[in-house]
């Protein structure tokens, strides 16, 4: 937590006592910077939220409508991961499901943000939404590293981060996963993944489809 708050200071400070030594360019260069590192801030912050259990009284299930959450999320990612390709193809049509907002965005915004993360700038972080019988399936597919079968059991470990030559220039703390496995299997969705060593990951997270019907009978029994 101490990176990004130490970083987003430092801009402040120097934008703040040098405003009129620096270009424009440099001021929006340091701006951006700050952006990201808050981003980057907000993100982990909410993940120890979780992990703390300090939020959990606040699961709101509601019919969502997976596609649009989605779409409100990829602009901050595409200004994250400038140099990647980060594309959305949603299923037409997508039938809504019954999920908590925020904690449905929290697993995107980790699934998304390792798929930047553990792949080159210049490959494509693709998102797609389809739907099958009565399940949404989401796939986020990278180009990147990859990850060892001998690695597949600590992926969604505690504070669990695994040795590759991005993990050690990018920001991490284990967390993401971890959490991200928790908030899915709480809204009674599943996720799995498929890896290829240096070509790349795609996880794939279901959840049912939004049934009027249950909910109804859920509703009245309670
Ligand atoms: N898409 C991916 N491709 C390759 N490796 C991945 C991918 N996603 C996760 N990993 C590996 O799994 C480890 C655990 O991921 P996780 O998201 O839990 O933690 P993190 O990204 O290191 O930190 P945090 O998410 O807390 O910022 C990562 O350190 C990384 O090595
Ligand atoms: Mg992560």
């Amino acid at each position: 937590m101490r990176t990004p708050l130490t970083s987003i200071r430092g801009f402040s400070q120097t934008l703040l006592s040098s405003w009129d030594r620096i270009d424009d360019e440099n001021k929006k260069k340091f701006i951006r910077i700050i952006e990201e590192q808050s981003n980057r801030l907000i993100n982990l912050v909410e993940n120890i939220l979780t992990v703390s259990k300090a939020n959990s009284g606040s699961t709101v299930m509601k019919k969502v409508f997976v596609n649009a959450s989605i779409k409100s999320i990829i602009p901050m990612f595409q200004e994250q991961y400038k140099s990647h390709k980060i594309v959305f193809t949603p299923q037409k049509d997508l039938p809504s499901a019954r999920l908590d907002e925020d904690k449905f965005q929290q697993i995107m915004t980790n699934l998304i943000d390792n798929g930047g993360k553990y792949s080159e700038p210049g490959s494509t972080v693709l998102i797609t939404t389809e739907s099958k019988g009565d399940e949404i399936i989401i796939n986020v597919k990278d180009e990147g590293v990859g990850i060892k079968k001998e690695d597949a059991d600590k992926l969604f470990k505690k504070f669990s981060r695994i040795e590759n030559h991005l993990t050690s220039k990018t920001q991490g703390n284990g967390l993401g996963l971890y959490i991200t496995k928790q908030l899915v299997e709480s809204m009674s969705g599943t996720i799995t993944y498929k890896s290829e060593e240096g070509k790349g990951t795609t996880f794939i997270v279901t959840f049912p489809v939004y049934n009027e019907e249950e909910v109804l009978k859920c509703s009245q029994k309670s």
